[in-house]
């Protein structure tokens, strides 16, 4: 179990050798009429991620699909980027067998499984990290290599990448703000809250409680939050905790954990540096996983088994009569 932690202390590593992968097959050009991100879980994250960054960057639409099909005014000349770690994600690949049929330009992004299968039998341009993760603690290999990619496609979002994955290089920080996260949900139902530009780390959070640590837990966007969430918090009696994502200079999120604790609630602030999107993704990921991974171990819990998960794609493949 303990080898689990150390994928995520080395994440460094992990990066470095993500930035070295090479782009196969295919090569797709611009213009496109947009931008698709597929992808679920842990790898549907970088989905999330790109979006931010893409907004920020391009002018054209972009959009992510977490589901089995694709909108309908994603089409011809669209660029698709599909994210699957293991390659066997049922929402995924449905989504990319309708994306080709479409006319779509995919590319894709897995460690192996049918989705390489795939790129391989129709061409598409595709990188193939390193297997022997889980999914989630994969999430530099996947991230970067999806940024690789784009860049290789004609979208570049992100000039420094190599400068970026610094941040993975001080773990006794990361080790050390992880405690902390620690301590602030522990006995607790962890409530991230993050603006818009950060809400791809509120729900990798979440999502990293969920599957590592087997607890209940959410994400909550501002300013969003400010029009409904708040309410629910006059009143709250639960055992509950907010981690609040808190970047320098916003005085929304500020008002949040002000707020917050003028109610009397446990606030965690977690404070983000804003200087460089990628990196504060990267550092803050690594924290929360390291902190969800070592809730575990201290609940006796194995953090790498998800059976659920299993159980979900498994009544998935009955239910749709795949092999
Ligand atoms: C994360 C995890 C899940 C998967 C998701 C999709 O570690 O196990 O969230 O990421 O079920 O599977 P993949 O990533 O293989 O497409």
């Amino acid at each position: 179990m303990g080898e689990f932690l150390n994928d995520y202390y080395n994440w460094f590593t992990q990066a470095v050798k993500a930035l070295e992968y090479s782009v196969h097959g295919r090569v797709w050009e611009p213009p496109y009429k947009g931008l698709v991100v597929v992808g679920m879980g842990g790898s549907g994250i970088v989905g999330d991620v790109v979006y931010v960054l893409a907004t920020e960057v391009l002018d054209i639409p972009v959009t992510i699909v977490k589901d089995f099909t694709l909108p309908k005014w994603v089409g011809e000349g669209w660029l698709m980027i599909a994210v699957s770690y293991s390659g066997n994600t049922m929402e995924t690949l449905h989504v990319v067998k309708e994306g080709i049929s479409k006319g779509v330009k995919a590319a894709a992004i897995a460690s192996g499984g049918r989705l390489i299968e795939l790129a391989v039998k129709e061409e598409l341009p595709y990188i193939q990290v390193d297997s022997g993760y889980a999914p989630r603690s994969a999430f530099p290999a996947l991230l970067l290599s999806t940024l690789k990619l784009l860049k290789e496609l004609g979208l570049g979002l992100h000039n420094d990448l190599k400068n970026s994955i610094n941040v993975l290089r001080n773990r006794e920080r990361a080790d050390a703000l992880a405690e902390e996260v620690i301590k602030a949900v522990a006995g607790r139902i962890p409530f991230f809250i993050a603006s818009t530009k950060y809400y791809p780390l509120a729900v990798r959070a979440k999502n990293e409680f969920n599957e590592n640590a087997k607890v209940l837990a959410k994400a909550e966007v501002v300013p969003e939050w400010g029009h409904n969430d708040i309410v629910g918090w006059e009143g709250w009696r639960e055992p509950v905790a907010a981690i609040v994502f808190k970047e320098a200079g916003n005085e929304i999120m500020k008002f949040v954990a002000d707020h917050l604790k003028a109610s009397g609630v446990p606030v965690k602030d977690l404070e983000i540096d804003g200087s460089d999107y990628v990196g504060d993704v990267l550092k803050w990921s690594q924290v929360v996983g390291i902190a969800s991974v070592k809730f575990a171990l201290e609940l006796g819990i194995d953090p790498r088994v998800t059976k659920s998960i299993s159980r979900y794609k498994a009544f998935l493949k009955s239910l749709l009569k795949l092999d």
